[in-house]
């Protein structure tokens, strides 16, 4: 049906353009990827920006506030839009799970055609073809898991890299954390499913993947398959030189996983290890199941298996009951990790989540005064953290022109480190060895060599 939905739609759809506006996460932009090659197998070609669009996708997220505001800001702005271009309007994502925001759009958002939620993304094609055929409205988001749809079209917005979801879902229930709720349970693909896309996209020439799931670590494949087998597997595809995943979670990270890191040459030795809080009370709030000495363990045994491992992580301040005492444990954290990136995040109540009805929730100016201070410390450790590049030999995969400079390259480093250098735009694609030479807080400049 999927199939079918799409080739019928080509009869209606030449000469039209989509546009899709990603919120949020490496997953959602995956998603949006799918869409894209949905929309470009139904005829539809992309558009470059929103005012030549005959069809408009939100593919939102509501991991944070605000998000809704702007949601609702942008919808507002296309009402005249709509009736130049004919165009349909589309809600996806993780906002278009919940109730509020539907009933929302319901009410007074009559120029959204179409609402679809983050378990039927597959079904997009046909609920654009009711809509050219039988000019309907389709609301259709489902509450239940959705099965893992295999072999859906992708329009990969990477070069040489791309991005492979390896599960949907969340079981942690952080307290602060809405994810659960719009997303679903776990549920894993098949690891012959897994390392048959990374097999396909090494044979049409993408060096590097990002592994994706809200808990990579907990990846269930079946039968004692677990995330370091998938580690390993992969690590054997000739052609893929460099494997990231995001976002482990500290309490799954089992001693087999460190191994096969450890062991894997493709495998980055850069770990977004999210903390979200120093303090082993607030931790336990939080639900995180791990306290700051059981973090710090871990990091220590990390670093004694793999050689120059180096890490980033997730930070939220101010979350409910979060004292000064327990800030600064958060800052010895930092202090003691040394993290190349920190991620900060300020508290922000979803509704519906359990952190929504706890006592003491910090004022505004506190948690914005926590946030400068973090910030101040975070930055200086990566400024100090950078600087130990200078000097020395890296191997960058180039990815393209500077955005702000076309005689310049930009690429990044296995640990993920930004690099620009000059250099013949035929360098695009290549991992090349490039010689660090001064550090920009958020950049290396460096030569190749
Ligand atoms: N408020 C602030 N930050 C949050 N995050 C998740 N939920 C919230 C919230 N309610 C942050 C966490 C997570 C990252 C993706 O977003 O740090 O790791
Ligand atoms: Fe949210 Fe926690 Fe699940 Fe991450 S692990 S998606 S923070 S509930």
């Amino acid at each position: 049906m999927i199939e079918e939905a799409m080739l019928m739609a080509k009869e209606y759809t030449t000469g039209l353009k989509y546009f899709i506006n990603t919120m949020g996460c490496k997953l959602n932009e995956n998603d949006s990827e799918k869409i894209a090659g949905m929309l470009t197998k139904m005829g539809y070609s992309e558009a470059k920006s929103v005012e030549e669009a005959n069809i408009v996708v939100f593919n939102t997220c509501c991991i944070r506030e605000n998000a809704e505001e702007k949601l609702f800001g942008k919808l507002g702005e296309l009402k005249n839009l709509k009736k130049q271009n004919n165009m349909i309007i589309c809600l996806g994502g993780c906002m278009s799970q919940e109730k509020h925001v539907v009933d929302k759009v319901k009410q007074s958002y009559s120029q959204v055609d179409i609402v679809f939620g983050t378990h039927n993304i597959h079904k997009l094609p046909e609920m654009i073809l009711k809509k050219l055929t039988e000019n309907q409205k389709v609301f259709d988001v489902w509450d239940i898991d959705g099965d893992i749809i295999e072999g859906l079209p992708v329009k990969r917005t990477g070069e040489k890299n791309a991005l492979v979801t390896i599960m949907y879902g969340c079981n942690n229930f952080c307290t602060y954390c809405i994810v659960p709720y719009v997303r679903g349970r776990e549920r894993s693909r098949k690891p012959e499913d897994i390392l048959k896309e990374v097999r396909n996209l090494a044979s049409e020439g993408y060096k590097e993947i990002m592994l994706l799931g809200q808990n990579v670590n907990s990846y269930d494949g079946g039968a004692g398959y677990h995330f370091s087998n998938l580690l390993r597997d992969i690590d054997q595809i000739p052609g893929i030189n460099i494997v990231r995943f995001m976002s482990p979670h500290p309490k799954d990270f089992t001693d087999d996983v460190i191994s096969a890191i450890a062991d894997c040459k493709s495998v980055c030795k850069v770990i977004h290890l999210p903390l979200q809080s120093g303090s082993s009370k607030v931790l336990n709030l939080m639900n995180r199941k791990y306290t700051k000495e059981q973090y710090l363990t871990l990091v220590q045994k990390i670093r004694e298996k793999v050689p120059d491992v180096t890490f980033t992580t997730d930070i939220i301040v101010g979350f409910p009951g979060e004292e000064e005492a327990d800030f600064l444990d958060t800052l010895d954290v930092v202090e003691k990790v040394k993290f190349e990136q920190v991620f900060m995040f300020i508290y922000s109540v979803r509704k519906g989540t359990a952190a929504e009805k706890m006592p003491n929730h910090v004022p505004e100016e506190i948690k914005s005064e926590r946030f400068n201070r973090l910030k101040e410390l975070a930055d200086r450790i990566t400024e100090e953290e950078n600087k130990k590049y200078i000097g020395t030999v890296q191997k960058v995969l180039v990815e393209g022109e500077s955005k702000t400079n076309a005689e310049v390259l930009t690429g990044r480093t296995r640990s993920n480190k930004i690099v620009n250098f000059s250099g013949s735009k035929s360098l695009i694609g290549k991992e090349i060895d490039v010689e660090i030479i001064s550090e920009h807080v958020w950049y290396l400049k460096g030569k190749a060599v």
